[in-house]
């Protein structure tokens, strides 16, 4: 960053006229200086039991909740259309949560079934899945629970298991969202004495403590299991933002490969900062609530859906993020490729 002294050297109005660089399209496309292309993108995609179940969800209108054979012909869209990745969250039936979580590590549940069909399909495009017992727990936390605290050690456990079965169906990238200490080691160790070397490990690393989350908790049916209770002893307090420097060197030092900063757009300050201070691929996490946000006053006509979506979009890569996730996804894909057809930028 130049310092306000140096104003006096790069000289001053009416000499410069900034403006000049803006006066045309092509003059604004050539100088600037971020862009959002379809490869930054990730689909994060909810899925569901049964057969051709399309179940919408009402807190964010235009997203569903997929079941495995819809799914498939999803993802293949998303990889014709040049998405880079897929997120996959599971809705758990209820009858089978429980205290110790013992469905995430069943080799033949939900999420490891969608897994193996969409590998079947052998798409360009990568499966991500999410490493954290909240969809399979009762009580909705993303760890177990002794007595009334999240016994991180313990969790850790259950989450290698975890991440060892996704890797077996067959996962690209596990993804621990959980924030419990100490489990990106243990889970890289797992993997690799599992001979899983090539498994990637994307870090929630800098996960926040955030009401953004509700509509999520809605979509994969967690939000009646956590009732009133919060993840505040182990997700971070919104305060800060120092600490995020912590939590990121700590997971790089483990063993990451990625590292995310979840939600988004309350929180570039926090993406900007980690993308400064490390070398390594940062995500940034357009949440559940940040798309409800969006949809809900373009749907009232009070913004422009397709616009204040991408100018958020671009927002992440100006504050250095590499790719963002967004469930939106699909339809901004559709969008950049209706806009390069037209050689015209979207802004
Ligand atoms: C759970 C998880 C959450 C999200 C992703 N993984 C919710 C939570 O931590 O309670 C939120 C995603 C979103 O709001 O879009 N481990």
């Amino acid at each position: 960053m130049k310092s306000s002294n140096d104003i006096l050297h790069l000289g001053a109005y009416p000499l410069v006229r900034m403006r000049r660089n803006r006066k045309s399209a092509w003059s604004r496309n050539l100088v600037s200086e971020n862009s959002l292309s379809v490869h930054d993108l990730v689909w994060p995609l909810f899925v569901q039991e049964g057969s051709e179940q399309c179940t919408p969800i009402a807190a964010m209108p235009g997203v569903n909740r997929w079941s495995i054979d819809l799914l498939v012909q999803q993802v293949r869209e998303a990889a014709n259309l040049g998405i880079s990745a897929v997120a996959l969250f599971p809705v758990v039936p209820a009858h089978v949560k429980t205290e110790g979580a013992e469905e995430a590590y069943n080799a033949d549940n939900l999420i490891c079934r969608a897994v193996r069909a969409l590998k079947k399909e052998s798409l360009e495009i990568g499966i991500i899945c999410d490493v954290a017992l909240d969809p399979y727990t009762i009580h909705g936390q993303d760890g177990l629970m002794d007595g009334d605290v999240i016994a991180n050690d313990a969790s850790v456990e259950v989450l290698m298991k975890q991440a060892l079965c996704l890797a077996e169906a067959g996962a690209d990238i596990v993804a621990p969202s959980d924030m419990m200490d100490g489990r990106i080691g243990s889970i890289r160790m797992a993997l690799d004495e599992a001979l899983f070397h090539e498994v990637q490990i994307l870090s929630y690393a800098a996960k926040y403590a955030s009401a953004f989350y509700g509509p999520f908790r809605e979509a994969v049916g967690s939000a009646q299991n956590l009732g009133k209770a919060n993840k505040f002893t182990y997700q971070m307090s919104p305060a800060n933002g120092e600490e995020a420097i912590r939590e990121v060197a700590l997971d790089i030092s483990e063993g990451a490969d990625l590292v995310m900063v979840k939600p988004g757009m309350p929180y570039l300050d926090v993406v900007r900062h980690v993308s400064e201070h490390f070398s390594i691929p940062v995500f940034a996490y357009q949440v559940s609530g940040e798309y409800a946000m969006l949809r809900a006053a373009a749907d009232q006509g009070w913004l422009d859906w397709k616009k204040t979506m991408m100018e958020s979009l671009l927002g992440f890569k100006r504050a250095g993020a590499t790719g963002v996730f967004t469930y939106a996804a699909k339809e901004v894909a559709s969008w950049l490729m209706d806009h390069a057809l037209h050689h015209t930028k979207l802004r």
